[in-house]
């Protein structure tokens, strides 16, 4: 397994927390979270037992993509803080021992930021070639936007530039061009200034998008994983020990591209957007079988690289690489009303609300997220089971303030609620029955679970480093997987249906076996050397295997 390069790459084993500052905790009572919330606030990570922070855009801006349309790559939103409560954050997460990773949002920048208002201002502006323009768009077909609610076209005509200019997303956000030299130095210089500043690297938001040809100047020569090549080249260079982790959205064997080339010289990190899709389908089937297909389908990461696996996250949960039955499948289980669904493919709801609350499902999505090969990728809320708001339009609605405990807007803030952008949601999800505060004194919450099943991650390095094998047990309903480790083997059961049953699975003569969750009893093969298992409804078992010819004890 090679654990020796462990603190080089952490990233192979590390479990990562992304959060929204804005949303998190509001230290100054306006209303709107900030650092100094967040600082507070880090004791909390600590204790999840995650080891790696992302956070999503904090720089200026006006807000119209809730950050992801940056006016300067070089500051943070005056709403939350400084730079010097930045440098605060670093230090605190450091000093806990948790890495902090930033969204890099160079696909595009906001219209108003001053490139595009120099470059939009007259064809001579130095800043012209910054953006992507035409007399006219290129001839069809064109790329469809990725917000079709709310654009047709990705060419819109600027009257002030009397030309068109490209944007992939909304019309306010307006597409770098790549393929200027200019550009590619200025995303570098932002990369150097954050890492200076003590990141261990970013999320790098649209990859495919960046890297994207389409109207680009005819003759433009451009090899887009030699500019992903060229970008870590200049961030390794700066520091080698940080990473990249790409939202790249692709089939397998494209998506797998974004690595580069052994060891893994491009993305370190990279979301497995397919294989979240087909575990959707799984849950929703309650029937491993489209799971066990993904994982088998999946490329192996290069030796320095690594999948990242997520049940969530901040966007739309996205169902686009299924076929239309399939997705139609997931929508009837999970996301009935219309107002649930967006962009025809998308759902727009957290987990706990998707699966009714029901605790013992909840647990076994998680457990199966947290046991499967690759690096676990949490969204803030998900530790405590934290609902939507479907009154707040699009994909904000998962994005509502942390509740913190049961008093007023969640604990997240003491100003008035109607100062507050986002509010907490009500009825089932709300902070008086899902909070934090609640939820740490009470050691059966799902909070204290997170934490044992987090702690339990991190301790079995064999999930992220070994050598993964989906087992067929039989029933259709069970997934099974075995991670080969140097000292021992690791083995994780999930039941996803309803009905119990019991599996059996083949292990060496004379070996010892831990129950590593439950850890109570001491599992014992039979004499045909099989490990008999129990599942209820939703039940979930990760073992320990220990063969007596390897050395060390589990
Ligand atoms: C990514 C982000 C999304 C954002 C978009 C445009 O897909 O995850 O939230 O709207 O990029 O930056």
């Amino acid at each position: 397994m090679n654990r020796d390069r462990d603190s080089d790459l952490w990233w192979k084993s590390a479990v990562i927390y992304c959060l929204d500052v804005e949303t998190f905790l509001d230290g100054d009572g306006d209303g709107v979270g900030d650092l100094r919330g967040l600082i507070e606030r880090i004791h909390h990570l600590d204790r999840l037992g995650v080891n790696c922070l992302w956070l999503m855009p904090f720089y200026p801006s006006p807000n119209h993509d809730d950050g992801y349309d940056i006016t300067d790559y070089y500051a943070v939103d005056p709403r939350l803080g400084s730079l010097g409560d930045f440098v605060v954050l670093v230090r605190a997460a450091k000093a806990c021992g948790i890495k902090v990773i930033i969204d890099l949002v160079v696909n595009h920048t906001s219209d108003r930021h001053p490139w595009f208002r120099s470059s939009r201002s007259s064809p001579t502006s130095p800043f012209r070639d910054f953006y992507v323009w035409r007399d006219e768009p290129p001839p069809g077909p064109h790329p469809e936007n990725v917000f079709p609610d709310a654009e047709d076209t990705v060419w819109t005509y600027d009257e002030r530039a009397g030309q068109y200019y490209l944007h992939h997303f909304y019309a306010h956000q307006p597409d770098l061009n790549i393929a200027n030299p200019a550009v590619r130095a200025e995303i570098e210089k932002v990369a150097g200034f954050w890492l200076q500043l003590g990141v261990d690297g970013f999320r790098i938001d649209a990859v495919p998008f960046l890297l994207e040809t389409h109207g680009l100047p005819e003759g433009t020569d451009l090899d887009p994983h030699l500019l992903l090549k060229e970008l870590r080249g200049y961030i390794a260079r700066r520091q080698g020990a940080s990473a990249l982790l790409g939202e790249v959205n692709l089939p397998p064997d494209e998506l797998v591209t974004y690595f580069g080339d052994e060891p893994g010289d491009q993305l370190q990190l990279l979301f497995d957007f397919p294989l979240n899709q087909y575990l959707w389908l799984a849950i929703a089937r309650c029937d491993a079988r489209p799971l066990r297909d993904a994982l088998v389908a999946r490329p192996p990461a290069p030796a320095e690289s690594q999948w990242a696996n997520f049940l969530r996250n901040h966007d739309e949960l996205t169902l686009d690489k299924l076929t239309e039955a399939e997705r139609e499948e997931v929508f009837a289980a999970f996301a009935p009303d219309d107002d649930m669904q967006l962009f025809g493919r998308g759902i727009r709801r957290r987990l706990p609300s998707m699966l009714g609350g029901d605790e013992a499902r909840i647990r076994m999505a998680y457990s199966l997220m947290l046991s499967l090969p690759g690096t676990p990728v949490l969204f803030y809320g998900e530790e405590i089971g934290m609902g939507e708001n479907l009154d707040i339009p699009g994909r904000q609605s998962v994005r509502t303030p942390m509740q913190w405990s049961p008093e007023r807007n969640g604990g997240f803030s003491t100003a008035r609620p109607s100062a507050l952008r986002r509010k907490v949601p009500e009825g089932r999800f709300s902070p008086l029955a899902v909070n934090v505060a609640d939820q740490r004194r009470d050691g059966g919450s799902l909070l204290a679970w997170m934490e044992h099943v987090i702690r339990r991650r991190r301790e079995t390095p064999e999930l992220s480093w070994g050598e993964c094998e989906v087992l067929d047990l039989g029933p259709d309903h069970v997934f099974a997987h075995l991670c080969a480790g140097d000292d021992r083997d690791v083995i994780a059961v999930h039941n996803l249906g309803t009905v119990p049953c019991e599996v059996a699975v083949p292990v060496e003569p004379g070996c010892t076996i831990v129950d590593l969750l439950q850890g109570d009893a001491q599992p014992t093969a039979g004499e045909d050397h099989r490990l008999r298992i129990t599942l209820g409804a939703y039940g979930y078992r990760w073992f320990a295997v220990q063969p007596s010819g390897r050395h060390r004890a589990p």
